[in-house]
């Protein structure tokens, strides 16, 4: 597909740009541009435009306000040493997007032209990618259901595919300090046979209230079990969460399944490649509120974190639940997050050899 480009009359200012670059938060300010792709069944994917970011105008009866049929995905651009902008495994978020769209029954899109999107609004808006260690510039690809349509028997058929882009800082205040975390039994974020694989807006729409009950208990983060015993450990928030057994040479990392209620994380992944090169065993599995608690008691975990793109690594320091609390370490992030963090850091802005070739250059 040809994109059509329009180009803002408006650009944001150097200064007004270098006003948000010094602390961008995460999500709150948006660049020049945005990318918007309609699809039908008659015509597929068409009409591409790269223009002003902007309002939509949306019919009311779009589906997507009724029944919420939306997903979305998020990756980042990162500023290299020479001044050049890469994105980090960008066909990993086209199939993931893939994915998802067929469990929502909504069309998939070519993964190239997915991955034109977004490098088309990066280039675009490329001044917005900060350089300050640590900044990236956030990519929201998205895509929802815009038939007029209030009926349920069959799925919308017209859809938006769109792209914005966000410069990023920390995604949470408190940085990389070890966040603690609730234990939600009251609410499930994902259940068998449900939409916990899919990046769908819904899942987290769902997610607020138990969000919300874990900062009503003096938590940061809200802990994810399974929707049937309540007791396997699933995830942490919008992150993957790993544990790290033992220590010095006898180190090794644990991270919940892929059991159909988690979303398969592009940070998960990149860390289950890049643990056993740095000496540390990596595996999937299971685990249990008890094994993590009797665990932490017995020194057996040494380390938890919770990892996402968004917020790369986030320790975790402390555990609440409705009958249980326990610390894991002593407040400091763990050396072994750390040595996973740096190494991932590395590759995405350039500092470190990228054995896999994960960062796509622009
Ligand atoms: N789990 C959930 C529920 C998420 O929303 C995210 C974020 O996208 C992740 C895990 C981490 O996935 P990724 O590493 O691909 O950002
Ligand atoms: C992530 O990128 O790790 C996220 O969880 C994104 C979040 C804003 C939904």
């Amino acid at each position: 597909l040809d994109f059509e480009i329009t180009r803002t009359e408006r650009p944001a200012t150097a200064a007004d740009r270098a006003r948000v670059l010094a602390d961008p938060g995460f999500g709150r300010y948006f660049t020049d541009h945005m990318i918007t792709i309609r699809y039908s069944p008659e015509r597929g994917w068409h009409d591409a435009k790269l223009e002003p970011y902007g309002p939509l105008p949306m019919d009311p009866a779009s589906q997507v306000f009724h029944y919420a049929q939306e997903l979305f995905e998020g990756l980042k651009a990162y500023k290299q040493p020479d001044g050049s902008v890469v994105t980090f495994r960008p066909f990993m978020n086209a199939a993931r997007m893939n994915r998802s769209a067929r469990r929502m029954a909504m069309p998939e899109i070519p993964e190239q032209l997915f991955v034109d999107a977004v490098e088309l609004l990066v280039r675009t808006d490329k001044d917005w990618v900060p350089d300050t260690e640590g900044h990236s510039l956030y990519l929201r690809p998205f895509m929802f259901a815009t038939t007029r349509a209030l009926g349920v028997n069959s799925p919308a058929s017209e859809f938006l595919f769109m792209v914005i882009a966000s410069p990023s800082g920390l995604y949470y205040p408190r940085g990389i300090k070890p966040v603690s975390v609730w234990l939600s039994q009251d609410y499930t974020r994902a259940a068998p046979g449900g939409t916990g694989e899919a990046k769908f807006g819904g899942n987290y729409a769902a997610s607020f209230a138990g969000q919300k009950q874990a900062v009503a208990e003096g938590c940061d983060q809200v802990v994810w079990l399974d929707a049937v015993e309540h007791r396997w450990v699933e995830e942490v928030g919008s992150m993957n969460l790993m544990f790290v057994y033992g220590s010095g040479s006898r180190v090794r990392l644990l991270t919940p399944a892929l059991t159909g209620t988690l979303l398969a994380g592009i940070t998960r992944d990149s860390m289950l490649k890049l643990a056993p090169d740095l000496g540390i065993p990596a595996e999937e599995g299971k685990i249990s509120i008890e094994e993590w608690e009797a665990g932490c008691r017995s020194g057996e975990i040494t380390e938890v974190f919770g990892c996402g793109t968004a917020a790369i690594i986030s320790p975790v320091g402390s555990v609440k639940g409705a009958d249980r609390a326990w610390t894991i370490g002593d407040g400091e992030p763990g050396e072994v997050s750390m040595r996973l963090r740096q190494e991932l850091v590395g590759i995405q802005y350039g500092t470190r050899p990228d054995p896999y070739g994960w960062v796509h250059k622009i």
